[in-house]
């Protein structure tokens, strides 16, 4: 398997002007060769002015302790202005809970916050386990097949209606609205427009306005729209806005942990001594789980704004600004991590990584997603003690959502 940095990328990385370096730029993503740019920059210039992208000027925060601290100040910075470097034209945002601060943005989580209560996953891991045992014995036998389609959408697709209490048979209609909200404008993208997108994502409202009518008046449920059609802080939300909390929870339960579920299998195929360790003691997952959502970090970034004039590691920061967390480089920061490039299932304190936020947005569903991750791994050790990676895989052109279109396996008979 080719590694994770071509050699005339890292070439470029290391000579081109500091101030040209751009990290926004999807490119290296797909190409799987972002990894030297943030090693220089965590180098060389840890809080980095970038003065002109594709998404307009922005700071990029790119070492685990300064990230920390940005992540911790929500006095200072402000998720209202959005959490990705892309500004949205304001005809085309759709307001939700992680792009807001408190007052409002603590009255929706606590809305939501009861589908993680440790009773629920309790109930929860009875079906995951179920499911992923179904899934996994439907796999075929010494033939190539699409990990990423196959096992990682399809566990997480199922998960997420079970949440929301959709219906099963039109499950991959979330998998295509999580991509449809989250795909970059343009060439690679999925829309040339914004108008397209939106256009596509009224008949996601449309169908969830539907499952919303029969829901607000019957007797509240455990599923996410229940939570929301009930609780004083979302019953009276306006379209945009249950849109804007349908995309985020969508996308929150899809996207993130489907792309760790087929890292995960990339990452024990290209580290065969770790892949063996595994066999050898299935009682790592749990931590293995956390490595694997360490090394993929599943979104590349979150984005705050600054509110007042400020100071990061030595650089003034004026108000209005926008500051990008890369966590994507904080994972690999030496400064914390040790050895951090290494994938190490076995890792001391491996859930001491970026990858779920920290501070009063850290991620709503993190013990969800590390359930299913467990289940499936526990279940597929079980059944195969080894699944191929036969090819390249395919990755998502993104700065945003770090992770695969495609990943060709093979499970030897
Ligand atoms: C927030 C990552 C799985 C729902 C976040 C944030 C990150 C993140 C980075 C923002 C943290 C911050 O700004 O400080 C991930 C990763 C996942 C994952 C890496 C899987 C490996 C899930 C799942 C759900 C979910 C399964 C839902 C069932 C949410 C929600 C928020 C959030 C609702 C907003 C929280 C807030 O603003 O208070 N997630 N997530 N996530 N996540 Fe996740």
């Amino acid at each position: 398997m080719s590694t994770q940095t071509t050699q005339s990328t890292k070439v470029h990385a290391h000579d081109i002007p500091l101030d040209q370096i751009d990290v926004s730029d999807p490119q290296p993503f797909q190409d799987g060769t972002i990894w030297p740019y943030f090693e220089r920059l965590r180098r060389e210039d840890p809080v980095h002015y970038c003065g002109q992208s594709a998404f307009g000027p922005y700071w990029s925060i790119t070492k685990y302790k300064d990230i920390m601290q940005v992540d911790t100040n929500h006095a200072v910075f402000s998720s209202e202005g959005g959490i990705t470097i892309l500004d949205r034209p304001e005809e085309f945002r759709t307001p939700n809970f992680i792009s807001m601060d408190p007052p409002k943005h603590d009255e929706q989580r606590k809305t939501v916050s009861p589908i993680v209560a440790p009773g629920n996953l309790a109930k929860l891991e009875h079906l995951i386990r179920s499911r992923a045992c179904a899934i996994l014995d439907a796999l075929p036998v010494n033939e190539t097949f699409d990990w990423v389609d196959r096992v990682s959408i399809e566990l997480t697709t199922q998960m997420l209606a079970t949440l929301f209490d959709f219906p099963l048979q039109d499950r991959r209609l979330l998998t295509y609205w999580s991509d449809a909200a989250t795909a970059p404008i343009g060439p690679g993208g999925m829309f040339d427009t914004e108008e397209a997108r939106l256009a596509e994502l009224k008949n996601c409202l449309e169908y969830f306005t539907r499952l919303w009518n029969e829901r607000v008046n019957a007797e509240p449920g455990s599923d996410l729209i229940s939570m929301l059609a009930h609780s004083p802080a979302t019953r009276n939300m306006g379209p945009k806005e249950f849109l804007g909390n349908l995309i985020l929870l969508i996308v929150g339960g899809n996207d993130t942990t489907r792309n760790s579920i087929s890292g995960g299998l990339l990452f024990l195929n290209q580290n065969p001594d770790q892949y063996q360790k595994l066999r050898g003691d299935p009682g790592l997952i749990t931590n293995m789980v956390s490595e694997i959502i360490r090394y993929q970090t599943p979104l590349a970034h979150m984005r705050r704004t600054a509110l007042a004039d400020t100071e990061i590691g030595g650089k003034q920061i004026r108000k209005g600004a926008k500051v990008v967390m890369w966590y994507i480089s904080g994972n690999r920061d030496d400064e914390v991590i040790d050895n951090p490039n290494k994938f190490m299932i076995d890792r001391p304190r491996a859930r001491q990584h970026l990858s779920f936020g920290f501070g009063i947005h850290r991620c709503v569903g993190n013990r969800i997603a590390e359930l299913q991750l467990k289940i499936l791994w526990e279940e597929a050790l079980k059944r195969y003690p080894t699944i191929e990676v036969v090819g390249e895989p395919e990755r998502v052109y993104s700065s945003f959502v770090h992770g695969y279109k495609s990943l060709p396996v093979r499970i030897p008979a």
